[in-house]
């Protein structure tokens, strides 16, 4: 199988970053401090875990990741370049490039094949039909769903659906994938599936993972874990 991602030749420069990262919520007259000055590296290569209660700042952190939320203060670097200091037209040509993103809920058009869901983003940066399918078979096979590419959405299970929502995200070759509970609706043994499929893209195929998640069991798959409280991190293993 070919590689599904570009290759990071650095691999000593964190490809994600965030320097002091705050991030204040105003609703009404209170203020809620999602993250208070939280510092983060991931590196090429890696599989890295956030964990952390409900409320702790996991989302906001991710999504700062992703280009999907502004720090109030701090930095958020890519490949040493602050994206937070990007405008919306800016982050949108860059989040298409370089991140793919799984979510709990998996976000797949229901009533769409298996190929229809893969192949959407391939559309999206205008690749030709040729390209998509090449690209579209590959990631089905890549996460094991050659054989139900012609499935729809609603006649696949919990856990091929997650698959599929992973190919989603791997169709254009991202640097870095970052997962938000993706195993938050899935059995134990769904998600140790999910999780060993995560495992894999790290090891052979040069995807760099972050995952956010309060499953114990899943924080045995990172190469570092950082815990996070009250929008701060609590530690790196
Ligand atoms: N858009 C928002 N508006 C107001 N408060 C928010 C918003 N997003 C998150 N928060 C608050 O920030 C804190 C951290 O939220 P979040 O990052 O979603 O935590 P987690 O993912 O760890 O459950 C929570 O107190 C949450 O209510
Ligand atoms: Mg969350």
């Amino acid at each position: 199988m070919s590689i599904a991602v570009k290759q990071t030749s650095d691999i000593t420069r964190p490809l994600v970053a965030l320097r002091d990262v705050h991030r204040v919520f105003k609703t009404g007259n209170t203020e809620v401090r999602a993250l208070d000055g939280v510092d983060m590296s991931i590196f090429p290569g890696q599989l890295v875990v956030i964990k952390g209660r409900s409320g702790s700042g996991k989302t906001t952190a991710l999504n700062m990741m992703g280009g999907l939320d502004q720090p109030t203060r701090g930095q958020v670097l890519f490949k040493g370049e602050d994206i937070s200091t990007f405008n919306e037209r800016m982050l949108t040509r860059w989040r298409r490039k370089e991140v793919g993103f799984v979510f709990q809920s998996f976000g797949l058009l229901p009533y769409l094949t298996a190929y229809e869901n893969v192949e959407l983003p391939l559309k999206i940066v205008g690749r030709s039909l040729g390209e998509r399918r090449a690209r579209t078979e590959e990631c089905l096979e890549l996460v094991g769903l050659g054989p139900r590419a012609q499935h729809r959405i609603l006649e696949l299970s919990g856990g091929e659906q997650q698959r599929v929502a992973i190919a989603r995200a791997l169709t254009i070759s991202p640097s870095l994938i970052l997962a938000d509970e993706p195993t938050g609706e899935l059995d134990f043994a769904t998600s140790m599936k999910v999780m060993e499929l995560f495992r894999s893209l790290v090891d052979e195929h040069g995807v760099t993972i972050c995952v956010v998640s309060h499953n114990p069991a899943v924080e045995e798959f990172g190469d570092k874990v950082y815990e996070m409280a009250d929008g701060r991190v609590l530690e790196g293993e």
